[in-house]
């Protein structure tokens, strides 16, 4: 077994150490499980993967699986391959997870991650029931003193302190893939809950409100668990023409509103989203001259730790790291010297939509396909089929000081319009959306109306292959509709859509 004496810092708590197979026998059929991870970042890999094997040689067990957001494929891959998840929220990448969401064998809700803890803690899901079983991945177990531990998180914070809170019993995985120096990176917080929350104390991105670890009663854990296996972060691939330009056009306008005088020249505090587009654009400000930049965000991508190598960053709060495998290297061979610009916070902090409006929070996040006046999906494909989920876009977008969202002009290889009539699905509505750049350029959206909006979203962001098709759609609708506030032909809305399940191109 890997030695993890050195790493489990009170008797009482090593005396619990036990193998993965052990520690997943606590878990039963039917039970909520809430684990810390978020992003494929320090989210917990032995047990689930011991539970996994259960199910594999022919036990029945189903649980209900809560995490931060998405996680590695040792939790989302091998228990939906053991067909062990029943439920699961708020948010996944996995391929195989999504095949199994969208044949209906698994049960998603696709939840703002702000939400999420405090909605366990509501008791809102399955029940009035808390979570049974928490487990955690850990770098470190402090002993506080009087019977309570300090549980050190690892590469992410999510849900795992809000978990570790109210669950029954906590199973802890020490991994030692993880350096120890990650300690002094997280900020642990739990607010109360209404009508006895406080004002969460976050002024500035760099403010630490909570504790480095996080306080665990010794009595709730049930097994403490050795692990080695790394946290399976993925790449990004190259950042492309397209991506670049989305990039400089982004810092175009934000030297505009400098000029305006309706941004401070190290502008607010940046959220980003997650996925290829969003670090492309972070690209972009590295290669800008805007310096003392402050970010307030929920994932932690390659683009981020570029801003700090080229010494443009003051602070980068978020809830999870999620480099690149290269990236993820360069940060453990130079842990002390980034630790000194990261917060890890909870997501429910990170997250937090009264923090977000109060700081000025920039909200960017990337659509997958945006209607002419404005409104967003960044969920489904056509409508019907879940890509990943809302994640943490709708916490920022819905309050940021400024929301801007991302999208191609085309998808597919131009079988597909990123602006249609109407989209197909709604996450972010019209009045939550104030700034959309492709890669022609930005349409600036604020104080229009909406048929404003549309003519403007035509010229400035759509693909000029498309633009006569919704040039006319949106003509004919303002006939049919007399000039309405915002007009559609009903019967063919969905048009774009229809022709591309159709004929494989929303092209006529
Ligand atoms: N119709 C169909 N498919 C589309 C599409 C459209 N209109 N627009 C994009 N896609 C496809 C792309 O072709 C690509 O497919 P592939 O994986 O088969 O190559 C995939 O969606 C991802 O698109 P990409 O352009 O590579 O962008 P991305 O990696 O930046 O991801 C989202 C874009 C929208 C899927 C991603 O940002 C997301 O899940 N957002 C929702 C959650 C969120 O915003 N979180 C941030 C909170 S901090």
């Amino acid at each position: 077994m890997i030695d993890i004496k050195d790493r489990v810092q009170s008797a009482a708590a090593a005396a619990k150490i036990t193998t993965a197979e052990a520690a997943a026998a606590f878990i039963k059929d039917g039970m909520n499980v809430g684990v810390s991870g978020f992003t494929p970042s320090g989210y917990p890999k032995a047990v689930p993967l011991a539970l996994a094997e259960r199910a594999k040689a022919g036990e029945k067990i189903k649980i209900n699986l809560w995490t931060g957001a998405s996680v590695g494929p040792e939790i989302d891959q091998a228990l939906t391959e053991a067909g062990v998840i029943d439920r699961r929220l708020p948010y996944q990448t996995n391929d195989t997870l999504r095949k199994a969401i969208n044949s209906g064998v698994v049960k998603y809700t696709d939840l703002h991650l702000s939400h999420v803890a405090q909605m366990a803690r509501y008791g809102f899901f399955y029940g009035n029931q808390d979570a049974d079983i928490a487990i955690v991945e850990a770098c470190l177990v402090k002993d506080l003193g009087n019977g309570q531990i300090g549980i050190v998180p690892t590469t992410s914070m999510g849900n795992s302190s809000s978990f570790v809170q109210t669950a029954k019993q906590v199973i802890i995985e020490v991994n030692t893939s993880q350096p120890v120096e990650l300690e002094g990176m997280h900020d642990s917080y739990v607010p109360m809950d209404p009508p006895n929350r406080k004002a969460i104390p976050v002024e500035r991105p760099e403010d630490i409100i909570g504790t480095p670890y996080i306080p665990c009663s010794l009595d709730k854990v049930i097994a403490i668990v050795p692990c080695d296996i790394t946290d399976k972060v993925r790449g990004l691939g190259d950042i492309d023409e397209t991506s670049a330009a989305m990039g400089a056009n982004l810092v175009a306008f934000f030297k505009e509103e400098v000029a305006a005088g309706r941004l401070p020249k190290n502008l607010l505090p940046l959220q980003s989203g997650v996925g290829a587009v969003a670090n492309a654009v972070i690209n972009g400000l590295v290669k800008s001259d805007f310096t003392d930049l402050t970010v307030y965000t929920e994932v932690i991508q390659d683009g981020m730790f570029d801003l700090m190598d080229a010494g443009k960053l003051r602070v980068c709060s978020g809830t999870a790291l999620s480099p690149s495998p290269e990236c993820l290297e360069k940060f453990y061979a130079n842990v002390e010297k980034y630790k000194k610009y990261l917060v890890l916070r909870p997501q429910e902090v990170a997250n937090s939509p009264e923090v977000a409006r109060r700081i000025g929070v920039i909200a960017m996040n990337t659509a997958i396909e945006v209607d002419i006046y404005g409104n967003v999906n960044s969920t489904h494909i056509c409508g019907t089929k879940l890509m990943n989920g809302i994640g943490g876009s709708g916490d920022y977008a819905r309050n940021g000081f400024l929301t801007v969202f991302f999208t191609t002009s085309e998808a597919k290889g131009g079988a597909i319009s990123s602006v249609v009539p109407f989209c197909s699905h709604l996450d972010h509505t019209e009045h939550d959306v104030d700034v959309i750049v492709s890669e022609r350029g930005v349409a600036d959206l604020r104080g229009l109306s909406p048929k404003e909006r549309a003519l403007v979203i035509i010229d400035k962001i759509a693909s000029p292959k498309y633009q006569p098709l919704l040039l006319d759609y949106f003509n004919r609708a303002c006939e049919a509709c007399g000039n309405s506030q915002t007009p559609h032909l009903l019967d063919e809305a969905f048009a774009f859509h229809d022709r591309f399940v159709k004929t494989g191109t929303m092209e006529k």
